[in-house]
């Protein structure tokens, strides 16, 4: 059996996420040994959109392929752009004739994979039907790729949980982004789909879902719209790992990862992504470790 490894970067957040994505993106690849890099920009600028610039940046970091969600048209020079670069998703069912497509079929060293981008309708545009939208597609889909990557961009949790009913066994992932905070019901169903709710985000955690607190408070505690701005501190890279046997499509496994970025250490960022491998290793010596804590909290007091 052999096994395709796909590496997933939640939704980029302003400048801290894509720096985060910048430094961060081939340390996991390498940790993970992935075969594939998918990361969600709709984001990237300043939390809104993606321009043609930072796009292209963004491949150059190690990512294979961006898909994107509600935020795609924000800035707009981006539909000129979306409409020739077919590496950068837009949700699929947008109504037909919106620049841009929500399918891309890659070919990684003799291996296929079909990536699928959809946009929930609940709290959100009241766009064509994303469950009638995956059926079509994936009637085509599984004709040219075994291993089906789908990136669910929703707000309700049940609308992606449906989603996972509806795609189950049909996909070898489904991904759920959008709302900025990673959900802990990562799983493999039976039938051999990777599922979580919500991937999370990758930007700065101190904040309202990447953005400065202030406005944010203020617009909740007013009613009145606030220029929003993104927020700085606590950044972090995060996503999920998706492991999938490449003969069937099928997943075998799915792993939260979610790793701290300081752009005034980013070689020490870096390193903590490899060095928590050794802390977790079942070769590590537990008797040393409670030693070191002792000391630690001795010369503490
Ligand atoms: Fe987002
Ligand atoms: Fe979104």
């Amino acid at each position: 059996m052999s096994v395709f490894t796909i590496l997933f970067i939640a939704d980029i957040c302003g400048k801290a996420g894509r720096q985060a994505t910048a430094h961060l993106t081939i340390p996991l690849k390498e940790k993970y040994a992935a075969d594939y890099v998918i990361a969600n920009v709709e984001n990237s600028a300043g939390g809104f959109g993606v321009t043609p610039e930072m796009s292209q940046k963004i491949f150059t970091y190690g990512v294979d392929l961006q898909t994107s969600g509600n935020h795609i048209w924000d800035r707009v020079d981006i539909l000129e752009y979306i409409a020739q670069e077919p590496r950068l998703l837009r949700p699929d069912n947008y109504p037909h004739g919106v620049p841009g497509s929500g399918v891309f079929v890659d070919h990684v060293d003799g291996v296929k994979i079909g990536v699928l981008n959809l946009m929930g309708r609940t709290y959100m545009a009241d766009i064509d039907c994303p469950f009638k939208k995956a059926s079509r597609q994936l009637a085509a889909m599984s004709e040219q790729a075994k291993i089906i990557f789908v990136d669910f961009h929703a707000e309700a949790t049940s609308e992606k949980q449906a989603m996972m009913y509806h795609l189950n066994g049909k996909v070898s992932a489904l991904i759920g982004t959008h709302t900025h905070v990673p959900t802990a019901d990562e799983k493999v169903t039976s039938r051999g789909t990777a599922y979580i709710s919500d991937a999370g985000m990758t930007g700065p955690y101190d904040s309202v879902i990447g953005m400065e607190v202030g406005p944010s408070l203020g617009r909740f505690m007013t009613g009145m719209p606030k220029r929003f701005t993104t927020a700085k501190n606590d950044v972090k890279i995060a996503g999920v790992i998706v492991r999938v046997e490449t003969e069937t499509g099928r997943a075998i496994s799915i792993e939260r990862y979610q790793f701290g970025f300081d752009i005034e250490d980013a070689e020490g960022s870096r390193d903590a992504i490899f060095k928590r491998d050794k802390s977790e290793s079942p070769d590590a010596d537990s008797e040393n470790d409670n030693d070191n804590d002792i000391a630690e909290k001795a010369s503490e007091a």
